[in-house]
């Protein structure tokens, strides 16, 4: 019986790995400049590190987490996100004790059970980035440009970045009972996900796709209304240091975010074009977590991140036909003619690839019709032909199929042709 790929995930091959990789290479660059580094995580944790941080109240850890019980009887879980992994492992490795603003990206695979459709994937992969310490307006405004530069960088301009700030502590709970107040008296008017998010999440409820256009919703309070002045302080100052760094935004009042560990600024950046089915369509998202260290029982260390999707920047890179330049690369095919001479030419063969060239051999072939085919189907710049001629003489036969030229040339000469250094090479007799 033939067995496919589960449901929700991708095989990335030919153009398109080519494609997700060079989103890795532009957003791992673009956050370099930024003064980030590298974390890398284990795929799986305890599940405890999400039931922690994404929180029970969230749809991730309610019903979309891949947790299985080990040999060992413990409860593992695929990592849905990257910033409880990450956070973890900062606690875990007290990389606190070093003062300062601690700044991190991260790359790969990330594991929700959600309903697969166009740009839900079950396997996905994310870029993300979290900064540790500092509280600053500056540094939310400049993560939020981080953001902006990578899309740029790779070309999505048609973007919009939503921003809100949905407090923290005492406010937080006090605006979560108002939203309770407000929507108990309608809840059997409301979806079921509704009804269920205000028994676990009520915030949650302004996020709804179902029901955004009811009177109920739309009338619903603001979070602004709730808190105190130093929060609202911040986050104005957060949309000026936008405004200098010339990042258009616009204020969501209803931007709510479905993790838990959320506090203060929260944003999202979505594709923008309302004559497209993407229009909308979540890139990336992030925002504040100020006290995710304590629940690791680690110290108070303020912090701030985002992810992008990179499934879904494939997508848009589609739709707005962004392609990555096929550079060509200078792959080498050595041929040979006859028996004696292939032991030649995998010597050659040898001796380049360890010059850093990429190259090509036909192990088995003696006819110039098969290995001419697989210089072809490799898209080979040059073609080295050993024969018995080329061997008696020391010399060496190289085509050009770029600039259509041949060559035949002393083998010494050959670390010349290839701008190779250190020794030369030579046929072995
Ligand atoms: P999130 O909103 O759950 O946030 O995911 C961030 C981005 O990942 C989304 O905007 C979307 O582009 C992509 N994404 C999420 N789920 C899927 C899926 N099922 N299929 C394809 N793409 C998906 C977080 O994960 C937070 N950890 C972000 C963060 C980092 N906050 C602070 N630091």
């Amino acid at each position: 019986m033939k067995v496919n790929k589960i449901k929700g995930t991708l095989d990335f091959y030919q153009y398109d790995a080519k494609k997700y990789r060079y989103l890795q290479r532009i957003a791992s660059g673009v956050a370099e400049s930024f003064g980030f580094r590298e974390m890398i995580t284990p795929i799986f944790e305890a599940t405890e590190v999400f039931v922690r941080s994404v929180g029970e109240g969230s749809d991730i850890v309610n019903k979309e987490m891949y947790t299985f019980i080990d040999r060992g009887d413990r409860s593992i879980t695929l990592r849905p996100e990257g910033t409880a992994p990450v956070t973890r492992a900062f606690v875990e490795n007290k990389l606190y004790a070093i003062p300062g603003i601690h700044k991190f990206y991260y790359f790969g695979p990330m594991f929700r059970y959600e309903r697969p459709q166009a740009g839900r994937l079950r396997q996905f992969t994310q870029f993300g980035v979290e900064a540790f310490g500092g509280e600053h307006p500056n540094l939310d405004a400049d993560l939020i440009n981080l953001n902006y530069q990578i899309l740029q960088a790779i070309g999505i301009k048609n973007i919009k970045v939503l921003i809100n700030t949905i407090g923290s502590g005492k406010a937080r709970e006090n605006y979560v009972e108002a939203l309770k107040l407000h929507f108990e008296p309608h809840l059997s008017t409301l979806c079921e996900d509704c009804k269920q998010r205000y028994q676990k999440n009520p915030l949650r409820m302004l996020d709804c796709k179902v029901d955004c256009h009811s009177p109920i919703m739309q009338s619903a309070p603001l979070v602004s209304n709730y808190l105190p002045e130093e929060d609202l302080k911040y986050f104005q100052d957060v949309m000026s240091a936008l405004n200098f760094f010339g990042i258009p935004f616009e204020k969501s009042d209803r931007l709510v975010r479905g993790l838990d560990y959320y506090t203060n600024t929260v944003f999202e950046i979505v594709y923008d074009d309302p004559n497209s089915p993407l229009n909308n369509l979540a890139l990336s998202a992030g925002g504040r977590y100020n006290s995710l260290t304590r629940d690791f029982d680690g110290p108070d260390y303020p912090a701030i991140g985002f992810a992008m999707g990179i499934e879904r920047l494939m997508m848009v890179m589609d739709e707005l036909d962004i392609t990555v330049s096929e550079t060509k690369d200078d792959t080498i095919t050595v041929i040979t003619l006859g028996e004696k001479m292939k032991k030649q030419g995998l010597l050659l063969t040898q001796y380049l690839r360890l010059k850093g060239k990429r190259v090509e051999i036909d192990y088995q072939s003696h006819n110039l019709k098969p290995q001419f085919k697989l210089a072809d189907r490799t898209g080979s710049r040059y073609i080295i032909i050993i024969g018995l001629d080329e061997f008696e003489n020391n010399q060496i036969r190289i085509k050009d199929s770029w600039e259509k030229t041949e060559i035949l040339i002393p083998v010494p000469e050959l670390t010349a042709f290839f701008g190779i250094e250190g020794e030369k090479y030579a046929y072995q007799k």
